[in-house]
């Protein structure tokens, strides 16, 4: 079994001195991985349906990635980004330049993480805009440092007791029938048309425009329960920062990199970003995420005032390089789009049978970027009033429970009983129907015991 009852001698060590801040869906230790397999240290192996929260896009120890990582570790580790250029670095941008969602995005920096590249994108609209206010969206997660923290609206967690946080940040409903309080079944214009009021409300209410720097999205909802943005939603914040000079910012940290189907999930709806945030999937679990803006907007940025010790490190870009040579070579989006079918036809195979269908509120998401999210027989909080009375308790964590037991990592997802799919974009036909069946095996158990 995988949930090792009496953890390793190594799992005792790290939880007597790793800070209890850190929380552990295992209490098991990772010691190889391999597609969408990782070994346990007792030699078992799961299938990986987590790729580390959407970075190992391509699959654990890609042979092309982790060999040009390899490589460039045996000629050059580091090159601090303020003191010299380095070839992967420039190498990785001509690869990204062709594939900006947009032709406008034409200028890049490289940082390490996501929320370092949230923190430099409010920096860049802020500058660009001499504004100081941003809008984020409700459910929306964008990091811990201290600025992604404020605009991060998923679960107070991430910021309780340790505030004051950024000030000027002001918080918008997303198109999710939850948060608009109206059922699953409610259609995507009347979602975008109500958080559009709310947002037309927020300006004349909360934050003028000539205060707003910018307005601040994921185009799927990630932490806040994989929700995609109708495309009408972005293209009506597209309309209200053209009219107002506010910056769009796309965060496509989990989102981007082919993970919904399309190489950046903003291209489904054909809008326009302003500044465009990246990271995850860029270099397949090296430590690296970008930025990207129109150059009439960084050219405002004093020299020096972006910068990092370890920004674009030469073995990340190096490997950032070998992904952006993959997706060309393996026809990765196109498995995406395959397997995306195969996956939504399990979960719907699961609504239509009758035992299970009261269950299960809603199936959603974009290419393999899915949640299926449960029924509460009491809600999940004060907040939630889409109760099923006979609904099992806490059924996503015990689903997600129970598929480790049953050899598979699966994560829950936001303040409700969602479950999330997040596999190898290049996982294959075959562990994809594997999954499906741990997983549908998960669910009838624990409907079962109620
Ligand atoms: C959409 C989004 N933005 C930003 C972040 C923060 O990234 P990091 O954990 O690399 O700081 C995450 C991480 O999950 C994310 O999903």
């Amino acid at each position: 079994m995988a949930s090792v009852s009496t953890p390793s001698e190594l799992v005792q060590y790290g939880q007597k001195y790793v800070t209890k801040g850190l929380g552990h869906g295992l209490d098991a230790v990772v010691t190889k991985g391999s597609g969408s397999y990782v070994t346990l240290e007792n030699g078992q192996e799961m299938l990986d349906f987590t790729s580390g929260i959407g970075v190992t896009n391509l699959g654990h120890s890609h042979p092309k990635v982790s060999k040009a990582a390899a490589e460039q570790c045996m000629n050059i580790v580091h090159v601090q980004c303020s003191i010299a250029w380095h070839a992967p670095y420039i190498e990785l941008i001509k690869r990204l330049v062709p594939l900006m969602p947009d032709p406008s995005l034409d200028s890049f920096f490289l940082w390490n993480s996501g929320s370092e590249a949230i923190e430099a994108a409010i920096k860049i609209a802020r500058t660009a805009t001499g504004r100081q206010n941003i809008i984020a969206m409700q459910g929306g997660y964008h990091g811990r440092t201290f600025g992604a923290m404020a605009v991060t609206k998923s679960k107070t967690v991430y910021s309780e007791g340790v505030l004051p946080l950024m000030p000027g940040v002001f918080t918008l409903p997303y198109p999710f029938w939850h948060q608009c309080g109206r059922p699953s079944s409610t259609s995507a214009s009347e979602l975008s048309a109500h958080c559009l009021e709310q947002l037309h409300l927020l300006l004349v209410q909360q934050s003028a425009p000539r205060d707003t720097a910018a307005i601040l999205i994921e185009p799927v909802l990630g932490e806040g329960g994989y929700v995609p943005a109708p495309p009408e939603f972005l293209r009506g914040l597209r309309e209200v920062c053209d009219r107002e000079g506010i910056m769009l910012i796309i965060d496509e940290v989990q989102s981007g990199f082919g993970r919904t189907g399309k190489m950046f999930a903003i291209e489904h709806s054909g809008v326009r970003p302003d500044i465009m945030t990246i990271a995850k999937g860029l270099a397949n679990g090296l430590p690296l995420s970008g930025i990207i803006a129109r150059k009439e907007l960084t050219d405002k940025l004093k020299v020096g005032s972006m910068g990092g010790t370890y920004a674009g490190n030469a073995v990340a870009c190096a490997a950032a390089v070998a992904v952006a040579d993959a997706f060309k070579e393996e026809n990765v989006l196109e498995n995406v789009n395959v397997r995306s079918e195969e996956l939504f036809a399990a979960l719907n195979s699961l609504r239509a049978d009758p035992a299970l269908a009261p269950y299960i509120l809603d199936i959603r998401g974009k290419g393999l970027m899915v949640a299926i999210e449960f029924a509460s027989p009491t809600g999940t909080g004060a907040y939630d009033r889409f109760t099923v009375s006979s609904a099992p308790k806490s059924m996503a964590k015990r689903v997600a429970k129970r598929c480790q037991e049953k050899g598979m990592l699966i994560l829950t997802t936001s303040v409700y009983e969602v479950i999330r799919f997040i596999p190898a974009l290049n996982i294959s036909k075959e562990d994809l129907a594997k999954g499906c069946q741990i997983f549908k095996e998960a669910v009838e158990e624990v409907v079962r015991e109620g």
